[in-house]
């Protein structure tokens, strides 16, 4: 590895050192490359994105609390939408959700983590980790987290997809209970879309509508949506079926990047309907009290300069 000390004379330190400038050089352009590469699928999103300008009112925009995320947009998110919360596993996406769901209903807002992964248990055992006090928080009933098995669910849509016959708009909560009776959350976690994609292996077609259902379902109900996707660690596709980050209105990605040897982690708003945002990469971290972002600290200024040109 290269953090390996060897003993070396001095000619050989100088011509170690210009071998690790070229190094550094050429593993920087090609993460830069390869990030520059991810953005051709997403640049096309957003090109072909409807304008849904409409549905936003004036003030109807939510905060995530997370120090230095919000200053990445002009207003905040545009409330009552679905945003993809797309990175490589390990990278925060789980954290930044219950984060952003505990800090809304520290200001009263109702908010629902729906887990197709981790349990009930090991969510709060974060939060304490975190020195988060969720407790009172859940018995106002302004936090919920409720743990749900993808098997089960994706025999149930199946049978209901049967009858469907595609177009027919299907009560997906009626399947899914996404909400359980009586609650009305302002703010949805679904972690994650991709364990229910994995749930539909071989199924393409039924997870691409039941994918579609949600998304409307979503919208109908008035709730702004985070919707996790794992990915790989540089992404080329946001989600398993590539069709989640046409149909969120935002896409968010959390990157941790290898420089040299070195781990990086770092975030991006890389697209958001209704909101004027700043499209750079800037480092993040997770720290004993939860996720920092740095939105002035920005890696990879050359892809910025790359993605403005075109
Ligand atoms: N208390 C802590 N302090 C600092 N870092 C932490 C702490 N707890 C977790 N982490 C870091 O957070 C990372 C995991 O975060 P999280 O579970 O949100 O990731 P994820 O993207 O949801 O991962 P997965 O794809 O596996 O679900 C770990 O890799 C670890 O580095
Ligand atoms: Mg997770």
């Amino acid at each position: 590895m290269k953090n390996k000390k060897f003993k070396k004379s001095a000619l050989d330190k100088i011509n170690s050192l210009k071998v690790m400038r070229t190094k550094k050089q050429i593993s920087k352009k090609s993460t830069a490359r390869q990030l520059l590469k991810q953005r051709e699928p997403i640049r096309k999103a957003i090109n072909l994105a409807d304008d849904k300008k409409e549905k936003f009112t004036e003030d109807g925009y939510v905060k995530t609390g997370i120090s230095g995320f919000d200053a990445l947009m002009e207003k905040g998110i545009p409330k009552n939408t679905s945003l993809l919360i797309a990175g490589g596993a390990g990278t925060g996406k789980t954290i930044f959700c219950l984060q952003t769901l505990y800090n809304a209903a520290k200001k009263g807002k109702k908010g629902l983590y729906l887990s197709f992964e981790e349990s009930e248990e090991r969510l709060k055992k974060h939060m304490d980790d975190f020195g988060w006090d969720w407790r009172p928080l859940e018995k106002k009933g302004l936090l919920k987290i409720v743990r749900k098995e993808p098997f089960v669910l994706t025999t149930n849509i199946e049978a209901m997809l049967a009858n469907a016959k595609g177009e027919l708009l299907i009560d997906i909560n009626e399947i899914m209970e996404i909400v359980p009776e009586g609650f009305k959350p302002d703010r949805i976690v679904l972690d994650s879309v991709t364990s229910i994609a994995t749930a539909f292996e071989k199924k393409e077609e039924g997870y691409r509508i039941f994918i579609e259902q949600l998304f409307r379902f979503l919208e109908k109900i008035n709730v702004t949506s985070f919707l996790i996707s794992e990915t790989e660690q540089i992404p080329t596709m946001y989600s398993r079926s590539g069709v989640e980050e046409f149909l969120a209105d935002g896409v968010v990605v959390l990157y941790d990047l290898q420089r040299e040897n070195i781990r990086e982690n770092a975030i991006e708003v890389l697209k958001l309907r209704g909101s004027k945002h700043r499209k750079i990469i800037v480092a993040m971290k997770i720290t004993d009290k939860g996720i920092e972002v740095y939105p002035e600290q920005e890696l990879f200024t050359e892809i910025k300069k790359e993605y403005r040109e075109k």
